[in-house]
């Protein structure tokens, strides 16, 4: 089950159910919140306008709607995150990353938070981000390094697939449409109460799923590595 095999993605995200599963497990995690080392990334830029892709169910876009009273404009492959996104009454469009419907230099900072992986022409959606920002505008663009859930994929005795952006490789693949890119880690731990709990996030994880997890006792504490990459456009 490949991340970047579009009709895994198309599939996957088609509703919201194990994503936003998969999302609530991060309620064990404690150390640096990702989601709030990308919105300040984002506030740093005081956007007058504002893109983000793959949205998913639009709670950043609608928070930097809110919260900075940026322009917005989101973005996803999927109609029914897009509807979601929407329903927060935020101005969002079925598209796809690779091909942005909108003009050179239109934002002042854009936005992709764990989906570039998701994207098999990675360099065309990264030039894509570039031409429709701003000179000096930034990409935020959120990922995993690879030792996120190591531990997890080392219980179920098998590795993790490598991503095709991930904390290791993204600074290289950005550094090819943007000039300075700086790396910013929300490392922690995610401590799983019981099996049970290990389990649902197992059951809704795209390529772990299917997988059983042995008996045991206690907490399962896994590592947590998201990367938050700000690139800015020269
Ligand atoms: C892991 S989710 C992340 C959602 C959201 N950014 C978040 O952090 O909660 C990935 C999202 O990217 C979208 N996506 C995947 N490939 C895409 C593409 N080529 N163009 C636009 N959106 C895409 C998916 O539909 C999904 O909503």
């Amino acid at each position: 089950m490949r991340l970047d095999d579009p009709e895994v993605v198309r599939a996957e995200y088609a509703s919201e159910r194990r994503f936003a599963s998969r999302k609530a497990a991060f309620r064990f995690a404690d150390g640096a919140d990702a989601r709030e080392v990308t919105f300040d990334a984002i506030v740093e830029a005081r956007p007058a306008r504002y893109l983000e892709v793959g949205c998913g169910e639009g709670e950043l876009a609608e928070r930097v709607q809110r919260e900075l009273g940026s322009e917005v404009v989101a973005l996803d492959q999927s109609e029914r995150m897009v509807e979601l996104t929407r329903a927060r009454g935020v101005d969002a469009r079925v598209g796809d990353v690779q091909a942005l419907p909108f003009e050179n230099e239109e934002f002042d900072c854009t936005a992709a938070a764990w989906m570039l992986y998701h994207v098999p022409d990675i360099d065309q959606a990264l030039s894509e981000l570039a031409r429709v920002l701003r000179p000096q505008g930034r990409l935020v663009a959120v990922t995993n390094a690879r030792e996120h859930l190591r531990e997890l994929a080392a219980a179920l005795g098998t590795e993790r697939q490598q991503l095709a952006f991930d904390g290791e490789n993204a600074e290289e693949l950005l550094g090819r449409h943007f000039g300075r890119v700086e790396r910013r880690e929300a490392y922690g731990w995610l401590t799983f109460p019981g099996r049970s709990e290990a389990q649902a996030y197992i059951d809704s994880s795209i390529v772990y799923a299917g997988r059983r997890l042995n008996q045991f006792d206690g907490p399962l504490r896994v590592r947590k590595a998201p990367v938050v990459f700000v690139a800015h456009k020269q």
